[in-house]
């Protein structure tokens, strides 16, 4: 597995995160992070898509999660913003593609300007393909969220995940109540873990039992609590109880915080550039032939 894919990851969570608009939690990036690297260890393929793309805020840390010749699809309704029927976000796709070429520039991605309604389950694969992790964040009534899981149960590939958004939002739910109608029906999709606004499901039992082993081991100080029943099996919750947060301190530094902290970051490399620079300068012929003049400048400066 490429170590790029690891270090792309990181940055997209540390710097691009606190620049793209929407909602994604950094605790559910780290949980994302950690599952797309695992399943390239695995040797899943089949690239990520999402319903609901906003500007990108989640998208990107997919698409950064890609190895070499993955594909990405990223479908929103974009400026038909009257197929958005609940108001949830506003995609932008003027912006996402400049947040694209910014975050995730060698991305090869497809984008879909289009309802997800207008999308069948027969033709989810066509558009879609077979992803190895979907993210469902478009419409938020409980019509469309069932109608998304099941677009999602029909085109993730084999071992692959479903991550659906804001399932536990108290301004949303309608996500819940299309969450319920989903697993109370014969459901295609087991459920198996739960971060802050963000649930994770995947195609059958023992796939669920390999990504729940894999996160206990890979983030036990984010695990809040094990084996919480839901829906007729069990899943474990991230964030919330969390031991991280044993001192009762809030999750992470707010927005404006991130931002300042990314800002400085920047500069600090841009401050080590110019400084290699200077040095190279220094070292060059042309700074060493003109050492005698810079010497009689300074001596005729004293005197
Ligand atoms: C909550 S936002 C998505 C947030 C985004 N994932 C992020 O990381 O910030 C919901 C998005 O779904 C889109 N949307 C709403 N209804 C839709 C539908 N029926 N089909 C496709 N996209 C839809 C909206 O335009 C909006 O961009």
């Amino acid at each position: 597995m490429s170590a790029t894919v690891v270090e792309r990851l990181e940055r997209y969570r540390a710097d691009g995160l606190a620049e793209v608009e929407g909602w994604f939690e950094p605790e559910s990036a780290e949980v994302m992070a950690s599952l797309l690297v695992h399943q390239l260890e695995l040797g899943l393929g089949g690239g990520v898509a999402e319903i609901g793309v906003h500007h990108g805020r989640s998208f990107l840390l997919l698409a950064n999660g890609l190895a070499p010749g993955e594909p990405a699809v990223a479908l929103d309704v974009f400026e038909h913003q009257e197929q958005n029927a609940d108001h949830s976000g506003k995609g932008d796709r003027t912006r996402f593609e400049e947040n694209l070429a910014r975050w995730a520039p060698s991305a090869s991605v497809s984008v879909v300007a289009s309802s997800s309604l207008d999308v069948s389950v027969s033709s989810a694969r066509d558009v879609f393909g077979r992803p190895r992790m979907f993210s469902v964040d478009g419409g938020h009534t409980a019509e469309i969220t069932r109608h998304d899981l099941t677009l999602a149960e029909a085109s993730v590939g084999d071992g692959g995940i479903v991550v659906l958004d804001d399932m536990l939002n108290g301004h949303w739910l309608g996500v819940l109540t299309g969450t319920a109608g989903y697993l109370l029906s014969d459901p295609g999709l087991v459920p198996f873990a739960l971060s802050p606004n963000k649930l994770y499901l995947t195609d059958s039992p023992e796939s669920a039992a390999g990504y729940t082993a894999h996160l206990r081991a890979a983030l036990p100080d984010l695990l809040g609590k094990r084996d919480v029943e839901f829906f007729g099996t069990t899943i474990d919750v991230y964030g919330q109880g969390a031991p991280r947060h044993a001192n009762g301190r809030p999750a992470g530094p707010v927005p404006e915080v991130r931002r300042a902290r990314a800002a400085a970051r920047r500069a600090k490399q841009e401050a080590a550039d110019l400084s290699d620079e200077l040095a190279a300068v220094r070292t060059s012929a042309s700074w060493r032939a003109t050492a005698p003049l810079r010497g009689l400048g300074r001596l005729v400066r004293r005197s």
